[in-house]
């Protein structure tokens, strides 16, 4: 447990540079023991830009890890049955160490851009797997998280964060760079990339790619219950999915709660008219020569 002098400490500081990229102090500090983690063959790595369907793909996971068990997936918080690699809160809190703590086969969650990745998971041949989400609800998720996760900087008004997050100056940097940087790297390494719509229109489907990617089969009636319990109704009332055992310092689920709508297309609640013109002048700049396309609802 962190003392609540370093809960203090990790609250709304303002982010520093890692290698250009914006990134938490505390996570900064971790860096060297991020850079050096040493994988391992069986592990497999969700990575995501924030706020993509990282938790929903990790519980996903951990349920095809235990061949459908709902029981046994909630043995713990989803943030401690996935590490989070690069996460650093004081000394205490670290997800090297849980990580280095875990047994074997390992699912490691990570935010980090490709070529910040640490080299080992590309030595040790990692299995990955990408999500991306569309950048208009990534914006808007992102911006009620930074309200009720406090390691954050304060977002200031709606208008304000959207320029700060098309501008790339987040945690984590450019949406665009991330899913353009982890597409371009699936030319050359094993990367399972998926979208966040796609899984919202046809959970089967995107499970059964899942699957594939892992050389695994399931029984339809174990397909059938990962899907019940990993849908957002199920995973919103599950203790052990929804976050809400977090420390309230660092997460304030009365403000926003971590599982806050689970749609697609909620920006269309959120953008004036004219924000959606900007944005959509700034994706197609941004987006420009890629053959990476996202549906946006
Ligand atoms: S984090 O903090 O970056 O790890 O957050 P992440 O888990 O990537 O993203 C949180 C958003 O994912 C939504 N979510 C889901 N959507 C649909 N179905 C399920 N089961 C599900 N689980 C999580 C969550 O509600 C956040 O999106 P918004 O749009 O804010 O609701």
């Amino acid at each position: 447990p962190l003392s609540a002098m370093e809960q203090e400490d990790a609250i709304r500081q303002e982010l520093e540079s890692l290698h250009g990229i914006p990134l938490f102090k505390s996570f900064i500090e971790g860096w060297p023991q991020v850079k050096a983690f040493q994988a391992r063959p069986d592990d497999l790595l969700i990575s995501t830009y924030p706020k993509s369907g990282t938790t929903w793909l990790s519980e996903i996971m951990d349920m095809i890890y235990h061949d459908g068990n709902a029981e046994k997936c909630r043995r713990d918080a989803i943030y401690n049955r996935v590490p989070f690699l690069e996460m650093k809160v004081s000394k205490d809190l670290s997800g090297v160490e849980q990580l280095e703590n875990t047994p074997s086969p390992r699912l490691v969650k990570t935010h980090l851009p490709v070529q910040l990745l640490p080299t080992s998971f590309w030595e040790k041949d990692c299995k990955i797997i990408y999500m991306a989400r569309n950048p208009k609800d990534v914006a808007i998720s992102y911006y009620y998280f930074h309200q009720m996760a406090k390691i954050h900087p304060d977002p200031g008004t709606k208008a304000e964060f959207l320029e700060n997050f098309m501008a790339g100056k987040v945690a984590y940097g450019s949406w665009y760079d991330h899913v353009r940087g982890w597409w371009e790297k699936k030319q050359e390494k094993k990367i399972l990339y998926l979208f966040y719509e796609d899984m919202k229109k046809d959970p089967r489907q995107e499970v059964q790619k899942i699957l594939q990617f892992l050389g695994k089969e399931l029984a339809e009636e174990t397909v059938e219950r990962i899907l019940h319990h990993t849908s957002f109704q199920e995973m919103k009332k599950n203790p052990a999915a929804n976050y809400e055992t977090m420390l309230p310092t660092l997460m304030d689920h009365s403000l926003s709660p971590f599982l806050r709508k689970g749609i697609s297309g909620d920006w269309k609640n959120h953008f004036t008219v004219a924000q959606n013109e900007r944005f959509d002048q700034h994706y197609q700049e941004h987006m420009a020569g890629s053959d990476l396309h996202f549906q946006m609802e």
